[in-house]
């Protein structure tokens, strides 16, 4: 079977705010079965939905509970099933979120683990005996709290990369490996597409539990966590045995005839991210690129971007175009809900090499919620109270993850069609002018944008499989980025504008012809923050010189 996941488009669905169709205020399986005409009408090939499983819900699915079954709020088992076969009978792929770093403190295996240090499950998580009194060593979690958590009952610590009631998995034990294995075997055999790996770059810790050397670096960035607190992560992030493990995972999805695909969740510099993707692209089929999130609403940062992933992720490598997921703050949010710049965000994203990950409501401009860190659901804010929201943002770290995880806008009735109660966040302010139903009757909305450019994605090889230039004549100007795809004999010009003025591009007529405009004008104008595709006409060229 062809690899078909080297073309596709993704959209992120968080669940709890996607649709409810129970009325409990939490989005649920049901809600999202009901919403994929949407998304095959949108033009978007692969779902991927945020973790459903069993979870006492301490962060919101992160914290799974059994592998094996949804968790109540969001349906049964077998309306999973029917998902997928939703999915599927709409000629669609679903991908769905694998933690394997740990589990919830409820799961079975854990409760097993901290009953007794001879207990046969001991061994699935990673336990060691304090040193005179204080944790074995000095880790710290990715979050900046301590890994070490001390147990009462066996008096030892178990390790959490994460948060305290995410206990590490020891996959230094063959069984836990064997376990956490066929719990994707499962899924794959019932047909799912894929998995994306939830912080893949944790999993394996050092044996030799070295104190991590001190760092002058407090604040972590979305792309790379390696260094922060004040800690350089050598001993619990990125060791040579996750970039194996990555390969033996990729072995087991590979003996599936429907191709499914891996994406993981992990970060690093280049060098670290191709460990991740192995020399010969054998291990993780994909991994997030996070410094989108991080962007600048400049020509010269987006060319900056594909010239970096050309020297560094030529083909067969395939980059990712992420501006935005539930942990980080919404793109729109970044440009002061700018919808046009937002528009042409999204033209880059669907126009440049490699596969472009859309996160729910970025298509309508969704906006960022309003909720303080005092109020807060998420367990980052819950544990970052005392810190004020203008501290927050004046040091640039996103603590409440809430604020992007508002419900989706679907038309302007009361709940804006998420919920018929109260839901579960608060809505996003403007959702009377940002919500599907609106949209879709205006010609120029960013929905319509969205659905134009992945429409004519969808049709345009060169687009999905093309490589990639700057265009010459371009490639020093400082509002206008211009590169060209080319696959056989067709190319597809992309012009952006990310100026505050407009200009003109000149070109040929009888050699182009306008392919798209995200804002209509004369033929060589190009709007303040529009894009344009031109697209070489067949053969023409030879008759008009
Ligand atoms: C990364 C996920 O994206 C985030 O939402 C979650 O809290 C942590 N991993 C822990 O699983």
């Amino acid at each position: 079977m062809k690899q078909w996941w080297k073309q596709t488009t993704i959209y992120q669905i968080y669940p709890r705010s996607y649709q409810d169709s129970n009325g409990d205020g939490i989005g649920d399986i049901k809600g999202i079965i009901s919403r994929l005409d949407y998304l095959k009408d949108l033009g978007i090939e692969t779902i991927w939905i945020s973790p459903m499983y069993v979870s006492p819900q301490k962060d919101f699915g992160y914290d799974i509970a059994d592998y094996y079954h949804m968790d109540p709020i969001f349906g049964t088992v077998k309306e999973a099933f029917a998902l997928i076969k939703a999915v599927h009978n709409r000629k669609m792929k679903i991908v769905f979120d694998m933690v394997l770093n740990h589990t919830s403190d409820e799961h079975a295996w854990f409760q097993e683990s901290r009953s007794s240090t001879t207990n046969p499950k001991r061994d699935y998580y990673i336990w060691k005996k304090g040193k005179n009194g204080a944790p074995p060593n000095n880790w710290i979690s990715m979050v900046g709290k301590p890994g070490w958590n001390y147990d009462e009952k066996t008096k030892e610590y178990y390790y959490s990369n994460f948060l305290s009631f995410q206990p590490d998995l020891n996959y230094r034990n063959p069984k836990v490996k064997e376990e956490m294995f066929n719990v994707m075997r499962f899924w794959m055999d019932k047909g799912v597409d894929g998995f994306r790996l939830d912080i893949f770059n944790s999993i394996y810790k050092d044996e030799s539990f070295k104190d991590n050397p001190f760092s002058i670096r407090y604040l972590p960035t979305p792309d790379n966590n390696d260094e922060a607190y004040f800690q350089e992560k050598k001993y619990t992030l990125n060791l040579p045995e996750n970039f194996k493990l990555a390969k033996e995972v990729r072995s087991l999805v590979e003996k599936y005839r429907h191709k499914p695909f891996l994406i993981g969740e992990v970060s690093g510099d280049d060098k670290t991210l191709k460990g991740f993707l192995g020399e010969k692209v054998d291990g993780l089929n994909l991994v997030f690129q996070f410094e989108l999130i991080e962007f600048k609403f400049r020509a010269d940062f987006f060319r900056r971007i594909l010239l970096n992933n050309e020297i560094e992720f030529p083909a067969p490598f395939l980059p990712t175009y992420v501006f935005g997921n539930h942990d980080q703050k919404r793109s729109i949010s970044k440009i002061d809900g700018h919808l046009e710049k937002a528009k042409l965000l999204a033209f880059f994203q669907l126009t440049a090499r490699g596969i472009p990950i859309i996160y729910y409501g970025e298509e309508i401009g969704l906006l960022e919620g309003n909720i303080s860190n005092q109020e807060g659901l998420d367990p980052i804010a819950r544990q970052n109270r005392w810190v004020p929201d203008w501290l927050s943002k004046f040091l640039g770290i996103y603590l409440n993850r809430d604020n992007c995880r508002t419900p989706m806008s679907w038309d302007d009735s009361a709940n804006n069609g998420f919920t018929s109660s109260k839901p579960w966040l608060p809505l996003s302010s403007d959702t009377k002018n940002r919500n599907v139903e609106i949209e879709s009757k205006n010609p120029s909305s960013i929905l319509n944008h969205y659905k134009s450019l992945l429409r004519i994605r969808n049709k345009e090889r060169t687009l999905r499989e093309g490589s990639i230039g700057l265009i010459d004549k371009w490639k020093e100007e400082k509002d206008l980025l211009a590169y060209e795809r080319e696959w056989e004999d067709s190319k597809i010009q992309v012009y952006l504008n990310f100026g505050n003025f407009p200009r003109e591009i000149y070109f040929d007529e009888a050699e182009y012809e306008i392919l798209y405009k995200s804002y209509v004008a004369d033929t060589f104008l190009l709007q303040s923050y529009s894009g344009m595709l031109l697209k070489k006409r067949k053969s023409k060229k030879w008759f008009s010189k």
